[in-house]
């Protein structure tokens, strides 16, 4: 018989045992379940919402939580230390790993600066490109972070779009499989990536409130297609959802976006995080998907406790993204307990930036092999961004960079010699400059950006002593832009007065002396080349290539390396050449946090609908001043006649590419797909699939083999919402460009295939 005494005896054992228990739960790959029933709603509000350091003071129990000593990074996860949640750091992108310092030490880190998205695209080579995200995650993770807020992948609508050199191409095939390659290099170290920015942040003006206006169709194909390859070939562990609105809600309070579309059709498991905004409706971000908010705001959780009790948030929808937080949080190093060096390999990675960096730069004129150059000596090195090289652009993307190899340093590198006096002037200058607006900053100005520099204006007497000394001018043009401004056309698209004379006045002096003039392009984006690129011998669009930069254009330059870059965006003749002009901020004006009704700062139409860069040019057979696509090689290339094999799904195409000039070098090949007629109305041609040589010497040969897939083929029919491949021929086109198709072939599709999806994220104006 048990008498009480026993009784309160053992329950008095069960209940501590149960209290041990409790104490020792702790998060486990395969405890996730037992964890979110243990935690409390307050713990399960810090989970979903970002530890802003600011704010966090107030809220009750701090000390419960994890005082996390990392490199101030973007933003952090919080931590749950009774429950063996450790916090995770996340880290901007997309050039590098945006680390400053740590509270505990005074010591500064950096990170290698790799080049910009836009030039690693225009490698179109995508073991390149995974080789990159390799080393940068490996810089991720020996800074001890978890996730780097990086690919930037939306599409470039218009060459203003400040933050076009993060992104890649106005094309999405090219979109997706760039970015895919780069997640999984950088996911190859167990730390993640995120996709960003999901969806249709195109411009920068006024992109917190902006309304873009998109049909089903344009959207599906060109905003989403890229996002949709890059998850569905690279299991991304996170997303981050756009600061724009997109037909109406926010992105970041969308669940037709961020759940059916994200999750259901394309088959998303990871999270969902905002891009770095204050709060919004916290419970409609969660409804619609959302698993973390960032950076975090103590009204936040205040919010989700609140909801909850009050019926806004049901249990359900906190329980969901807490499990899928703490899905994520078992795949991090910090969860891992990964002891991190601080100390990556960074001079492996200088190495890696350089060579990368020499892959995009597009050779876009080279008249009479002016390069490479041949008994060159010395060099008039002209321009400012010569001596202040851009090596990437501005905002989050930003990386702290040890050093920056510039112009004039890479071509000293290489055994050239430059006049002391033009080195002088320009050094000088560029302290003035500095030193002026340190001087003209007004103080209370929160974000400043120090305006770029000026191009200087120099005397045609200093030109023509330099014409008579120097062998070969070289004139570096460049432009900076980043996140929360648009790019402006005058003095930004297009060159300056100045840069203009200095070009023409160069190009003068030079050629009467018989002598070369080199323009090298430092820029994050397409500018305009058509009523200038008659002037020089040789245009080399640099981009803005990294920590490296000059020692790579030193490298292009003497030959020691093949530019085998091309495009991936048109460059137009003029920016109003663009449809998408009619609807864009071009005055690049700042956002205006004031929300009325103000068309392309308020609300954005994409009346153009598919006619963004290459699609429309080649439709209407309109003149561009280089077409997508296209770049130039120190070498030659032929194509043979391609075999189109149809498989159980769809083709693989095959061509054999052959050096046939004198140096060593690499071909990129562009399988564009021309539809057949009937049906929707399609693009002339449409890009599907690419593949590049390795470095073939004069002479080799090498079989590029393409895959695409029927599902690949498909367009968006809006009356049946379906993907659809209709049945006929279709003209498989093998181009080294767009408008330099080489050979073609065939592929018959016996029946009308369609994949049915979802009625959603309709567009709420009128876009005609
Ligand atoms: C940018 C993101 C960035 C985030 C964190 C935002 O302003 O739009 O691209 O990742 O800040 O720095």
């Amino acid at each position: 018989m048990i008498n009480m005494k026993n009784l309160l005896f053992f329950v008095l054992l069960f209940f501590c045992i149960g209290q041990l228990q409790a104490q020792k739960l702790k998060l486990q790959k395969d405890n996730i379940d037992e964890i979110v029933q243990a935690m409390t709603l307050k713990e399960k509000a810090l989970l979903l919402v970002g530890r802003n350091d600011y704010t966090f003071g107030g809220y009750d129990n701090p000390e419960q939580f994890v005082r996390f000593i990392a490199p101030s990074v973007s933003g952090y996860t919080q931590g749950i230390t009774r429950l063996g949640i450790p916090p995770t750091a996340l880290a901007d992108g997309p050039a590098g790993a945006v680390v400053v310092t740590r509270p505990d030490n005074e010591k500064e880190y950096y990170a290698t600066g790799f080049p910009v998205g836009t030039s690693l695209a225009c490698s179109w080579n995508i073991d390149l490109v995974e080789q990159v995200g390799k080393a940068m995650g490996s810089e991720i993770l020996e800074y001890g972070i978890d996730v780097i807020l990086a690919p930037g992948m939306n599409i470039h609508r218009s060459p203003l779009c400040g933050r076009n050199y993060e992104y890649y191409s106005e094309d999405p095939v090219v979109t997706g499989k760039t970015a895919a390659a780069f997640v999984r290099g950088i996911q190859s170290n167990g730390v993640g990536a995120s996709l960003k920015h999901f969806a249709v942040n195109s411009q920068e003006t006024n992109r917190t409130e902006v309304d873009e206006i998109v049909d089903q169709r344009t959207l599906r194909e060109i905003y989403l297609r890229g996002f949709e390859i890059a998850v569905k070939e690279s299991k991304p562990w996170t997303v981050m959802a756009s600061y724009n609105r997109l037909n109406g809600p926010y992105t970041q309070e969308n669940y037709e976006l961020l759940t059916t579309v994200l999750r259901d059709e394309w088959g998303f498991d990871g999270i969902v995080m905002t891009d770095w905004i204050q709060k919004r409706h916290t419970d409609a971000q969660i409804k619609a998907g959302v698993d973390n908010l960032q950076p975090g705001y103590q009204v936040q959780l205040e919010d989700i406790e609140k909801m909850v009790k009050d019926g806004r948030l049901s249990m359900e929808d906190i329980d969901i993204a807490v499990k899928r937080m703490l899905q994520y949080i078992v795949k991090t190093p910090h969860f891992r307990s990964y002891k991190y060096s601080d100390s990556p390999d960074l001079e492996a990675h200088a190495a890696v930036t350089r060579t990368s960096a020499v892959e995009g730069m597009v050779l876009l004129k080279n008249e009479n092999n002016a390069l490479p150059l041949q008994d060159i000596k010395k060099v008039a090195l002209f321009g400012c961004h010569s001596y202040d090289f851009l090596a990437g652009g501005t905002g989050s993307g930003n990386v702290v960079k040890p050093y920056v190899v510039d112009m004039q340093q890479g071509l000293v590198n290489a055994g050239l010699e430059i006049d002391g006096d033009i080195r002088d002037m320009y050094a000088k200058y560029k302290d003035f400059w500095q030193a002026k607006n340190r001087c003209d900053r007004n103080p209370e100005e929160r974000y400043y950006t120090e305006p770029p520099l000026k191009e200087l204006v120099v005397s045609k007497t200093c030109i023509n002593g330099q014409a008579l000394k120097a062998d070969v001018a070289i004139l570096t043009i460049g432009r900076q832009a980043g996140e929360g401004g648009d790019r402006t056309i005058d003095e930004g698209f297009n060159l300056s007065q100045v840069e203009q004379k200095l070009l023409s006045d160069l190009c003068e002096a030079f050629h009467a002396k018989g002598k070369k003039v080199i323009v090298v392009l430092n820029v994050g984006g397409a500018i305009e080349t058509a009523s200038w690129k008659g002037l020089p011998d040789a245009i080399l669009l640099a981009w803005q290539p990294g920590q490296e930069g000059g020692n790579s254009v030193a490298d292009v330059l003497l030959g020691k390396e093949n530019p085998s870059g091309k495009l991936t965006m048109t460059f137009p003749i003029s920016v109003m050449d663009m449809p998408s002009s009619l609807n864009f901020p071009i005055d690049g004006r700042r956002g205006d946090r004031s929300r009325s009704e103000r068309k392309n700062i308020d609300y954005t139409l994409h009346s153009e609908g598919l006619n963004i860069g290459y699609r429309y040019f080649s439709t209407v057979k309109r003149s561009v001043s280089y077409p997508f696509g296209f770049g130039l090689s120190y070498t030659t290339f032929t194509y043979s006649k391609p075999v189109v094999k149809s498989t159980d799904d769809g083709l693989v195409a095959s061509i054999v590419v052959t050096n046939s000039g004198k140096m060593a070098g690499k071909e990129s090949v562009q399988l564009y797909v021309s539809a057949p007629s009937g049906g929707l109305d399609k693009p002339a041609l449409e890009l599907k699939a690419f593949a590049k040589t390795g470095l073939l010497q004069p002479g080799e040969s090498e079989t590029l083999t393409m895959k695409v897939s029927d599902y690949d083929l498909a367009s968006f029919d809006e009356a049946v919402q379906s993907w659809v491949s209709s049945a006929g021929r279709y003209i498989i086109k093998f181009g080294a460009s767009v408008e330099d198709i080489r050979a073609t072939g065939v592929y018959n599709l016996k029946k009308t295939l369609t994949w049915k999806v979802n009625d959603v994220l309709k567009p709420t104006r009128k876009l005609k």
